[in-house]
């Protein structure tokens, strides 16, 4: 049980955006174009929408259930939670361990991608961004900026480390003043933002017509034909299907570990059906209505579906970074407009990253016994530490190796395991209660069964078509040049070295109160 008194959210509203804006980030305007491009548009959007159903909502629900009930027993992070869900089982704590590990292993290269943004949206309004023309010259620019070659644009990592040094500082701004007055206040005015600024460069997209008379076929109701026309070929692709529920993962927060944490600040009668499925619903308009009408289309209009695939093909930040200037530099006022993109970026960028700082903060706080401010300072000086490898050798793969661990290998883990623990261990009829406790929603009888049945089989067959396709390849590192396993292997002993870390301080953690418990007795009977 925590020792201290923990903090709760200010409103409902603010938990609900403190949410979408954990889930809402670089996932929706970068990553989901990318991969909706890549694997066809159209053919991609059946089971995007089949895993949102299935997989999405059920473990919002099942998350913001759990993390209400871990919140009353003081416990803000997946190891107390599940100790205090199955009390029978020690191993369930160590389970736990992954929901504090994935948000970190994610957040040491999160952090350094979000402060691209910001740099790019000072290069657009300096217009240093419009010096680089081309496909090519906009991939050296960037390049260079990551310190991968030095050329023309840049000659050292200068100005990436400046950048991330702000960001990093801002996000534990955020951070220190807490749960209420940080996370939630900036949630507050960064969601309305984000929707505005959103909102405008989808209508200065979809009002481009079409670019060039020489290709009437490059239109806006092609480019939005080839997102939204439906591809049933593309149900018998067991690769879309892991890509679209890869990208429901992670992009509503779910199997990470985040809305456990952020659901532990909710008070015992707060509704979690309701602002669960509000989160959820707001993160899918901002993706598919918001993100889905910038990024595609436009690179749809200028460059063609073939076009606009070689480049996502290519990189997953490439639509994001070399595509869109190199489109903003086409189109009048086109560096506010870019400067527009990478700021909506960078807001939606910091919404989530705090969402991926907190389990951490909470688990320093409520289990190892730390106040908010040492917790600050420590995760801070550990954190910066873990994120620089990212930045020093990304061009060695090292920010892949951590991509894969984080993203697809602990969240679809976890996840399994949480809706196990729900509706198995703990019991879909307790379960279900406690989802209905305070609730503002009366949720549908067949997600009973759809969380008990449904969505476990769903990440089973998930698990194994993943590791029959995927798993030993990674693990034998098929794909990556000799010289660079090395950084692989560091980026591997980083990411285990946490994990025990982690499970050492949870023995410890539990160790400790035992004995405590057991000095208590024998104190009462002497
Ligand atoms: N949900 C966050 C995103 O989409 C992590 O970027």
């Amino acid at each position: 049980m925590a020792h201290h008194d923990r903090e709760h959210w200010g409103s409902r509203l603010g938990v609900i955006l403190a949410v979408a804006g954990s889930a809402v980030g670089l996932g929706n305007f970068l990553r989901f174009p990318a991969k909706a491009t890549l694997n066809g548009g159209g053919a991609f959007m059946i089971p995007y929408f089949v895993a949102f159903l299935l997989l999405g909502i059920p473990l919002m629900w099942v998350e913001w259930t759990l993390g209400r009930m871990g919140g009353i027993r003081g416990h803000g992070t997946a190891p107390g939670m599940f100790d205090a869900l199955d009390g029978r089982h020690r191993a369930a704590k160590y389970l736990g361990t992954i929901g504090v590990l994935g948000p970190f292993v994610i957040l040491i290269y999160y952090m350094y991608v979000e402060s691209w943004t910001l740099a790019y949206a000072f290069f657009s309004f300096t217009g240093d961004l419009f010096k680089a023309s081309g496909q090519d010259g906009m991939k050296a620019f960037l390049s260079g900026y990551q310190g991968i070659i030095d050329n023309e644009f840049f000659t050292s990592l200068t100005p990436a480390l400046l950048f991330f040094a702000l960001t990093f500082l801002a996000n534990f701004y955020f951070i220190y003043r807490g749960v209420q007055g940080g996370i939630e206040r900036l949630s507050r005015w960064a969601m309305p933002t984000l929707v505005v600024i959103a909102a405008l460069l989808a209508i200065r997209v979809l009002t481009l017509g079409t670019p060039d008379a020489n290709h009437p076929e490059l239109s806006v109701s092609n480019a939005l034909g080839f997102m939204w026309n439906p591809d049933l070929r593309s149900l018998g692709n067991a690769q879309v299907w892991l890509e679209a529920a890869g990208q429901i993962f992670f992009t509503l927060s779910v199997g990470i570990g985040v809305i456990l944490t952020y659901a532990s600040y909710l008070k015992r009668d707060d509704d979690v059906a309701l602002s669960g499925l509000t989160a959820a619903s707001t993160n899918e308009f901002c993706e598919v209505i918001l993100g889905g009408s910038i990024v595609i289309p436009a690179a749809f209009l200028f460059f063609g579906a073939m076009g606009a695939r070689e480049v996502a093909a290519s990189g997953t930040f490439n639509l994001g970074f070399v595509t869109m200037p190199l489109i903003f530099a086409k189109i009048p006022l086109g560096a506010l407009f870019s400067g527009l993109w990478f700021l909506l970026l960078f807001i939606a960028g910091i919404t989530s990253s705090v969402s991926l700082i907190q389990p951490a903060i909470s688990f320093l706080e409520d289990e190892v016994g730390m106040g908010r401010k040492k917790a600050t300072i420590v995760l801070g000086v550990v954190s910066f530490a873990a994120c620089l490898p990212g930045i020093f050798f990304l061009g060695h793969g090292f920010v892949d190796e951590l991509d894969f661990w984080g993203v697809s290998v602990f969240l679809v883990v976890f996840a399994t395991i949480e809706v196990i623990l729900f509706a198995w261990v703990y019991g879909i009829d307790r379960a279900w209660e406690d989802l209905m406790q305070g609730a503002r929603l009366r949720v549908p009888l067949v997600f009973k069964h759809v969380i008990k049945y449904v969505t476990p089989l769903y990440l089973f067959t998930l698990l194994g078509v993943w590791s029959y396709q995927q798993f030993w390849p990674m693990i034998t590192m098929k794909a990556v040049a000799i010289p660079d396993r090395p950084y692989v292997w560091g980026a591997r002993a980083l990411v285990f070295g946490m994990w025990a870390i982690i499970a050492l301080l949870v023995w410890w953690t539990w160790r400790r109160r035992r004995l405590e418990v057991s000095e208590t007795k024998e104190g009462g009977t002497t």
